[in-house]
């Protein structure tokens, strides 16, 4: 028996407006070709973010980390300018590091060669005699690596675009959010059983808030969720909608919604969520003390092409959203809390809230989109349609989706 898929070629659905069209057929969610397509041509050419540089700060700090099943050691050099490389032992193939912690170099725990800190081969006992064997030529593959804001980010491919282009709306929203006075307060990883591709979707859309999140829904102005109607444009122009929101996409890699500035009291942060209103909850805390005065009640979210990392800029804090896909039906969706220092116990618990709060609607939000999984399998659904409004953003990230994977479609005979 063989296993056949037959692909439907993207243009076929894409090509008739979120108005005509079908959703992206269950198949490029649950396909190993299609998630193995997506690890040679897509991930590579993109930028991901690692770790953070706090925890390679010093010469020989260093943790290890995996990307797409590429295993990675990112460490401080002796000249302290962190680098990531494979980690992956140029003599029979072991992993040279394991976990995390502060080195001098990195002994193989199978047969013992030797590397220091730039990943270059230092010894090799035992290889006397071997014939065309150059100890000096040998190192753990270099990646490009680049240490912006608190964290470490990574290239796979050589042809990746620039790291600038890449974070440029990120680094423009982040000049007034004092990245470097903020505090790591903690983070939280879930094992999503679903592609990243179903993860990310709902995060184009907030058609789904008031059913999945309705206490957060709560917290918003109905017409906050005008978010959804914003014209999206992935070639670089920013679009205004009529309903004040917008997207604006300064790079084809990158991109930013800012929800509206309306005049509602509950704009700006989630812990008017448990707290009561903006105005209680700013009784007893600032915004951030360098925010501009229009930043005080904006939720600004900025995300890079593909969106595996997504920075959310708030009054209170920035919060770091973050996919990691590990296999075609298996994401780990990581959330990280960067607050400022708690000036009072007051403070503290609204940070606490904040946390408490954000974790509640990723627990949403992963329940969910692992049950769509399961129905993504059904030999009785196919693809469904777009709402046309509330979901132009999404049909628009996967109409993008589409012209990014064509070429590798074509080159494995889907067109
Ligand atoms: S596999 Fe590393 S020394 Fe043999
Ligand atoms: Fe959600």
């Amino acid at each position: 028996m063989s296993l056949h898929v037959d692909f439907q070629p993207l243009p076929r659905w894409i090509d008739k407006g979120p108005a005509g069209s079908s959703t992206m057929p269950a198949h490029y969610y649950t396909s190993e070709l299609i998630y193995q397509l997506e690890r040679n041509h897509l991930f590579t050419q993109t930028w991901h973010l690692v770790g953070k540089s706090d925890d390679v700060a010093q010469p020989g700090d260093y943790f290890t980390t995996d990307l797409f099943g590429e295993p990675l050691l990112v460490v401080c050099g002796r000249d302290g300018v962190a680098r990531a490389m494979i980690n992956v032992c140029r003599h029979r193939a072991s992993m040279v590091a394991l976990g995390a912690g502060n080195k001098k170099a990195f002994s193989c725990p199978f047969h013992g060669w030797v590397y220091d800190l730039d990943g270059q081969l230092k010894r090799c006992a035992g290889m006397d005699g071997a014939a065309d064997f150059n100890p000096s030529g040998i190192g753990l593959p270099p990646l490009r690596t680049e240490t912006w804001g608190r964290w470490v980010f990574v290239a796979l491919g050589d042809d990746t675009p620039p790291f600038e282009e890449w974070i440029s709306t990120t680094a423009a929203r982040a000049a007034n959010y004092n990245l470097e006075g903020l505090v790591f307060r903690g983070g939280r990883h879930w094992n999503v059983d679903a592609n990243w591709k179903a993860y990310n979707d709902a995060n184009h859309e907030a058609y789904h808030v008031p059913f999945l999140h309705p206490s957060l829904f709560n917290t918003y102005p109905k017409n906050q969720f005008g978010v959804t109607n914003a014209s999206k444009n992935w070639d670089g122009s920013a679009v205004t909608a009529d309903n004040g929101s917008y997207t604006k996409m300064t790079t084809s890699f990158g991109g930013e919604i800012c929800l509206p500035e309306v005049e509602h009291e509950n704009v700006g942060s989630r812990p008017v969520a448990l707290l009561g209103s903006v105005p209680e909850v700013r009784e007893i805390a600032e915004p951030m003390p360098q925010l501009q005065p229009a930043d005080h009640v904006r939720h600004y979210f900025t995300f890079m092409w593909p969106g595996l990392v997504q920075f959310h800029f708030m009054p209170d804090g920035v919060v770091v959203l973050q996919m990691r896909p590990e296999s075609v039906n298996r994401t780990v969706v990581t959330m990280e809390f960067w607050l400022p220092p708690a000036a009072s116990l007051e403070q503290e618990l609204i940070q606490a809230s904040l946390i408490v709060y954000g974790v509640q609607i990723l627990d949403e939000d992963v329940a969910m989109i692992s049950l769509t999984d399961r129905g993504m399998r059904s030999r009785h659904y196919n693809s469904g349609r777009f709402a046309p409004t509330p979901e132009n953003l999404l049909y628009e990230y996967n109409v993008w989706y589409g012209k990014q994977m064509e070429p590798a479609f074509e080159s494995a005979g889907i067109v």
